[in-house]
């Protein structure tokens, strides 16, 4: 007898949020702001839902001298200033008594021995059971010793059933080659398995939500490709200029500190293929195999492709910003960019030819970050001897930022005897439909870490895929001056990112 047809196909469910495994966390940097602004919330946070196992340290580890004590003051502190819910009491007593510190120099084989000691009393005293997890939160200058270090003290094998896992905060190289350089280093202590590369983009609900919205619902897939989809667009805004960390984007710039990352993330999700299963391997191999489709642009698309902004001093609502290069640890004559649009292509039979444009910069007039789908115009205009203008395209948003939601755009028609049209929105807002606390947006990574799914986390041939895309644009800004600064502080950008839409007939969406 042949098998009946299933109609529906069901994979075998999964148990329900449980805590993490018991573990010690090592902050490195636990003195930075990282740390009080969102580790500590996060962690709190899953301790109120009962997500943090009973058996969990927190060990701080930095060069800033501390002791426990003023650890956990600075820590209460930063809690009720940082903290995403209503402060419970009750639980924050229980966990400040789990937070340490040890104040150490990160190239400093000493300082790995004690650290190996103070991990093996937490075991026995907190009920961590030789689960171990390093937190690189240190500049990334330290990454290097502090993983050499490890391995030389013995703190990354895993015996008898533990793990020892690393954490490694971005930016993860600086381009290809100090990417590669750095998984070299990562590898000759740690198996892939024991990594996990953090990009806190990930963490954000609605960024989960893109696979659950691409994959659990039929209708979408269908039209997700070339032949319903006239453009993408990616928006990553923010209103913030470096606040002082000058010193450190003045290595960076936004196409290493936002596009390469955050938003090469947002990328793939919104386009790769739907993966066989959504398990670490299946998921990234999915990432992998899209970041490897987009084009690479050759040095002279560079100009037409891609366009680079640096802010220059403005005033704004009565207010004096100033220029990027006026900063604090910013050159004079600075040529790094704080702001960069780009157009990419997909070259694969999904997207071959529809436009992904990108875009990100700081200083600009809204915090906004979201991506838009623009579907193909309607084949007709059907009604175009009743009182018709222009045919609206379809348009699927999805915010993540400030507020968290879906719409979609359409035409409707206009109450009365005429057929007169409107372009209307249809809404979903994550926080009127669904009762959430706020969240730091790293409870989820966090947790992941615990429990040992590195779904969320970047591997190491997407890292450096990733950079591959950059590579010949980061090359082609190195070799050629900009005449910075470009564009004024609240402002959306260079003029030349408006161009760069309206040369082939579009526009952003704001701005
Ligand atoms: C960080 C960047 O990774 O992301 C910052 O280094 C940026 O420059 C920040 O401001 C933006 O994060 P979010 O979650 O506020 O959009």
């Amino acid at each position: 007898m042949p098998e009946p047809i299933a109609p529906f196909i069901t994979l075998p469910s999964l148990p329900d949020d449980v805590p993490g495994a018991p573990c010690a966390m090592v902050v490195f940097g636990a003195s930075g702001d990282l740390t009080k602004r969102k580790l500590v919330p996060a962690l709190f946070n899953l301790a109120c839902e009962g997500l943090l196992p009973d058996g969990f340290a927190l060990l701080g580890f930095a060069r800033t001298p501390l002791n426990e004590e003023k650890f956990r003051g600075a820590m209460t502190e930063s809690i009720k200033r940082y903290g995403t819910r209503q402060f419970n009491a009750a639980v924050w007593e229980k966990f400040v008594q789990r937070l340490f510190y040890q104040q150490h120099e990160y190239d400093d084989p000493a300082s790995y021995t004690a650290l190996k000691a103070q991990l093996q009393k937490l075991d026995r005293d907190c009920g961590t059971q030789g689960n171990h997890i390093f937190y690189l939160s240190t500049p990334p200058g330290f990454f290097p010793t502090i993983i050499e270090n490890l391995g030389a003290a013995g703190l990354n094998l895993e015996e008898r059933g533990k793990f020892s896992r690393v954490v490694i905060e971005k930016p993860f190289g600086r381009d290809l080659a100090s990417a590669v350089k750095l998984n070299e280093i990562v590898y000759q202590q740690f198996q892939e398995h024991q990594v996990f590369r953090i990009d806190h983009y990930l963490g954000k609900e609605t960024v989960q939500n893109i696979l659950v919205f691409r994959f659990a619902n039929g209708i979408f897939e269908p039209i997700w490709n070339r032949r319903y989809v006239d453009h993408v667009q990616i928006t990553v805004a923010e209103t913030i200029g470096i606040e002082g960390r000058g010193s450190y984007y003045e290595t960076a710039g936004v196409l290493r500190d936002m596009i390469q990352n955050h938003i090469f993330h947002l990328l793939a999700y919104i386009a790769m293929e739907p993966p066989i299963d959504i398990n670490a391997t299946k998921v990234r191999d999915e990432e992998v195999k899209l970041l490897d489709a987009v084009q690479r642009m050759r040095p002279e698309q560079v100009p037409v492709r891609a366009v680079r902004g640096q802010y220059g001093e403005a005033t704004v609502d009565d207010r004096w910003l100033p220029s990027y290069r006026e900063e604090k640890g910013v050159a004079a004559d600075s040529q790094v960019e704080t702001f960069a649009a780009l157009k990419l292509y997909i070259d694969n039979w999904r997207w071959a030819g529809v436009p992904f444009y990108l875009r990100s910069g700081k200083c600009l007039p809204e915090r906004r970050a979201e991506i838009a789908i623009q579907f193909n115009r309607a084949p007709l205009q059907l009604f175009r001897h009743q009182e018709v203008k222009q045919l609206s395209p379809n348009l699927l948003e999805m915010r993540l930022q400030p507020d968290e939601g879906i719409s979609l755009r359409f035409e409707t028609k206009k109450p009365g005897t005429k057929i007169r049209m409107q372009t209307v929105d249809m809404q979903f807002d994550y926080t009127r439909s669904f009762d959430t606390n706020y969240s730091t947006g790293y409870e989820t990574l966090l947790h992941d870490c615990m429990t040992g799914d590195s779904t969320l986390f970047a591997r190491a041939d997407m890292v450096e895929t990733a950079w591959k895309v950059i590579q010949p644009i980061q090359e082609v800004w190195q070799n050629t001056a900009a005449e910075f600064p470009n564009y004024p502080g609240g402002t959306w950008g260079p003029i030349e990112a408006n161009h760069l839409l309206q040369r082939d007939g579009r526009g952003w969406l704001q701005g």
